[in-house]
């Protein structure tokens, strides 16, 4: 399958064979395929997945979504948050190993978009959570699994059953495994030119 393809049939499953497990190779070959190769602002890496294996924890979470059949019959469900504090904890983690003049343009210029700017670190955290999901679920197609990004259920609940951390921030919800329907064909897609402008609106 190539990239085209894997785009154009990955669509938002919404029933899963629950029977169909996943080994924790498999879920973690998954997951590493986005963590190294998924952008992220100034390679800051905003994205900490929690990766929600035990049943009783995928039904407490079902009940805070709705009830939603993905988050219990899937193969994988990932919880997506991301670090808040990312830009301050991990920077020297990150670009530390890079040349000295380097390290010094990234260490200033991370400092000037972040410090004090609540927003620009809870948007950075949420860009890079969409462009993770999206690597993550077209991963998951080239190999064969259907996936369901998620963010239809109550997010302080699921923080609290997660015991995430103040400083994390969700930004969704990714089930993956194998569907167990055809999905509907797709619709409703808005026309080109009412969209796409060029530039300027
Ligand atoms: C951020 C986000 C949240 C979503 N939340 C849910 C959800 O909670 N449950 C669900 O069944 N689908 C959810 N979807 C799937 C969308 O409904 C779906 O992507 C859209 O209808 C287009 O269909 P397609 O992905 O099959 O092309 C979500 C999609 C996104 C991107």
């Amino acid at each position: 399958m190539n990239t085209i393809e894997a785009i154009q049939q990955r669509r938002a499953t919404k029933s899963f064979d629950a029977s169909h497990k996943m080994s924790a190779e498999e879920q973690k070959a998954l997951l590493n395929i986005a963590l190294q190769n998924a952008p992220s602002a100034f390679n800051l890496q905003h994205w900490r997945p929690l990766l929600v294996n035990d049943p009783a924890q995928r039904e407490k979470i079902r009940e805070a979504a709705w009830g939603q059949a993905q988050v219990t019959d899937a193969s994988m469900l990932v919880v997506l948050c991301g670090d808040l504090s990312s830009w301050e904890s991990q920077v020297k983690n990150i670009w530390g190993a890079a040349a000295e003049p380097v390290q010094q343009y990234m260490f200033s210029a991370i400092d000037q978009y972040y410090r004090g700017k609540a927003q620009t670190q809870r948007d950075e955290v949420m860009r890079s959570s969409g462009i993770f999901a999206q690597t993550l679920m077209l991963a998951a197609k080239a190999q064969g699994y259907d996936s369901c990004p998620m963010d239809g259920f109550d997010f302080d609940a699921v923080g609290k059953i997660i015991n995430k951390p103040e400083h994390y921030q969700i930004g969704l919800m990714v089930a993956i495994g194998k569907g167990t329907s055809q999905p509907y064909p797709r619709i409703g897609k808005l026309p080109f030119d009412d969209i796409v402008k060029v530039d300027r609106f």
